[in-house]
């Protein structure tokens, strides 16, 4: 019985191979950034847990610069899904750096790119997205694109047919990975047109950001950068979930591992994401953008604002 059930589908099998062999996609993922669920599922619509200054990490409590205590590779092992770096120009060359490259220098873009890629290719079936930072303005085409390109990550960037893309409007999941177009690249400024190198964005016309360097432990929600011509509401939004000091009443704001156990807990991140519902047509954050992202329990927070739990 068990047989000929086999023996009746491996010829279907044939079949359908050898009429639609042209047609037929070369895959098709079954299971998308860790979950099947998330295959069919709108990038837009998909909430990411996000490294605040990915390349800042450190695990030397007296680096006061730093945001992260783990590296890049297992940042992503853990289940980051967006990393968020800020950019300098240093020597000519293009370097992640915090605030200045005096203060924290985490290398070369091209260096840390090709990380990333060295993971891309270990981990076939996930979707990454950047939101990078160019505070100096430096040249998208003359020194971020280099970069991408040198470090292979171009090759797998998504570039949509039109910008900017409205919140409703992405592709799945699934098909950001089977198209191998599965990494995401946002810049705050300098992409304006969107045109220069078509597969870096502009961050701010399609994501909203709430309040950065925030004190206040209870995160109160407000639309802080965004630009037009999509309503907020049609635009995909990240909240910056990081809890900043003062460090000794000195003006100067620093991060605090400290509590991040707390700010990193699912109480916390849920009360900052259902604070911002209100300016999201009710949905969740799209990114949660953390600082210490090995402490707390991101992941379960994001597990419960995607429907998982
Ligand atoms: C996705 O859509 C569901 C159903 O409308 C909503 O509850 C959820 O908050 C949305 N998540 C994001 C990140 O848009
Ligand atoms: C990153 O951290 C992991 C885990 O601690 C370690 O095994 C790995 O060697 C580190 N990678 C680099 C490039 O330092
Ligand atoms: C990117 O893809 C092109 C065409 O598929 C290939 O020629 C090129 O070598 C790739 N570049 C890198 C850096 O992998
Ligand atoms: C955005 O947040 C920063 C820092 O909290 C604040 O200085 C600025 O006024 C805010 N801008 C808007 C448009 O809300
Ligand atoms: C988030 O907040 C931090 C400090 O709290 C700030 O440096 C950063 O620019 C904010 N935005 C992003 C996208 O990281
Ligand atoms: C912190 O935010 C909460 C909620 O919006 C607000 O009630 C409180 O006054 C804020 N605290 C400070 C010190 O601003």
């Amino acid at each position: 019985m068990r047989v000929n059930i086999f023996g009746a589908a491996t010829v279907l099998i044939a079949v359908t191979t050898s009429v639609h062999a042209a047609s037929v996609p070369a895959k098709r993922a079954s299971v998308c950034n860790g979950r099947a669920e998330l295959c069919d599922r709108s990038y837009g619509n998909t909430t990411f847990v996000g490294a605040h200054d990915s390349f800042a990490h450190s695990t030397d409590p007296a680096a006061l610069a730093r945001d992260q205590e783990i590296n890049i590779t297992a940042q992503l092992n853990l289940g980051i899904r967006l990393l968020q770096a800020q950019a300098h120009e240093d020597d000519g060359e293009l370097h992640f750096c915090h605030t200045s490259c005096a203060l924290f220098d985490g290398g070369t873009v091209q260096d840390y790119l090709t990380t990333v890629k060295t993971w891309l290719d270990a981990n076939p079936n996930e979707v990454l997205t950047f939101i990078f930072t160019n505070p100096e303005g430096l040249s998208i085409k003359d020194m971020w694109d280099p970069a991408f390109q040198n470090s292979g990550i171009a090759n797998v960037t998504y570039v949509p047919p039109s910008v900017p893309v409205k919140q409703s409007d992405w592709p799945t999941l699934g098909q950001l990975i089977d198209a191998d177009t599965r990494v995401v690249v946002f810049m705050d400024y300098g992409a304006k047109d969107g045109t220069t190198v078509p597969y870096i964005m502009s961050e701010f016309t399609m994501v909203w950001e709430t309040p950065f360097s925030v004190t206040n432990a209870s995160f109160p929600c407000s639309v802080n950068r965004t630009s037009g011509p999509l309503s907020d509401e049609d635009h995909m939004y990240m909240i910056n979930h990081s809890l900043n000091i003062n460090l000794l009443d000195t003006g100067i704001i620093i991060s605090d591992p400290s509590d991040a156990p707390t700010t990193n807990g699912v109480p916390s991140i849920l009360a900052n994401a259902y604070g911002c519902t209100q300016f999201a047509a009710g949905r969740a954050p799209n990114f949660v953008l953390l600082d210490f992202v090995n402490m707390g329990q991101p992941f379960k927070a994001a597990d419960i604002l995607n429907g998982f739990s």
